[in-house]
């Protein structure tokens, strides 16, 4: 493992976002959660953790730790009568520094394009990060799916002016590999990721180099490590298996030692 203190050494944290969903049941299991994350990554020098759970268990789980917070859904709207909606400022004044947007469990709910890339403004204009959720549902022989994810990509960037795309992480989420048995190969994932990254410097220039682009689907404690690496990814956005202290812990330490 290298070090990563050199003066000379460019490192740039993995980043991991444990995708809590509608879990746990209590708010008592959701700062167990949160503590032992919080006490078995204290130490870890190359991942950043993000931990999103449902909304009402944020102020309960923002600390002084590391470990950042986030939210898995905004409201386009600043405030007033949008029943069920949760605002920007509100996330912000809690102390959440993330949003997960447009994740495709959201997107199946009806949520469109356009909403996204709104949402996405309002995240940034508001200071919080947002992890913007892209990829196809199916992954077709004939390429079909690389225009999917180049049109979700840029549809939902479309609101941000140039100067500020570099506020967003993106996480590819090829559907059919969420909540499945298996990942996407890393043969093909580093081909996606050479993808996106082309994309963004095509239509951005040099202000989009250090977009994270993560990937997310079916990542388990076995498999994180060579995902990242050989995937060339730079983090992984987790489901099912952030929600076990045992499980994300060994996650966010094999993808810590990849150095
Ligand atoms: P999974 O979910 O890790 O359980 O496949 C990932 C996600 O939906 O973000």
């Amino acid at each position: 493992m290298k070090e990563n203190t050199s003066k000379n050494l460019q490192v740039k944290k993995k980043v991991v976002v444990g995708n809590w969903k509608m879990n746990p049941m209590t708010i008592k299991e959701a700062k167990a959660l949160a503590e032992g994350v919080k006490k078995s990554s204290a130490r870890l020098q190359n991942v950043e953790v993000v931990l999103c759970p449902p909304y009402m268990f944020i102020p309960s789980i923002i600390s002084k730790s590391k470990v950042k917070v986030g939210a898995q859904d905004v409201s386009f709207e600043d405030n007033g009568s949008h029943t069920g909606e949760v605002s920007a400022t509100q996330i912000v004044g809690v102390g959440a520094t993330h949003v997960i947007i447009g994740h495709s469990e959201r997107r199946k709910m009806g949520e469109k394009e356009g909403d996204i890339a709104k949402k996405v403004l309002k995240a940034v204009a508001t200071g919080l990060t947002p992890i913007i959720c892209i990829g196809e549902d199916i992954h077709d022989t004939d390429g079909k799916y690389l225009e999917v994810v180049r049109g979700q990509l840029l549809a939902s960037l479309i609101l941000l002016k140039k100067t500020e795309i570099w506020k967003v992480v993106i996480a590819y989420e090829p559907v059919w590999a969420v909540g499945a048995t298996e990942p996407m190969t890393t043969y093909d994932l580093h081909q996606m990721s050479l993808y996106i990254r082309k994309i963004l410097a095509e239509e951005y220039g040099k202000v989009a180099v250090g977009i994270p682009v993560l990937y997310g689907g079916s990542v388990d404690a076995t498999n994180a490590a060579e995902i990242v690496s050989k995937g060339e990814v730079d983090g992984l956005l987790v489901g099912r298996e952030s929600l076990s202290v045992v499980n994300f812990t060994a996650l966010l330490r094999s993808v810590n030692n990849t150095w």
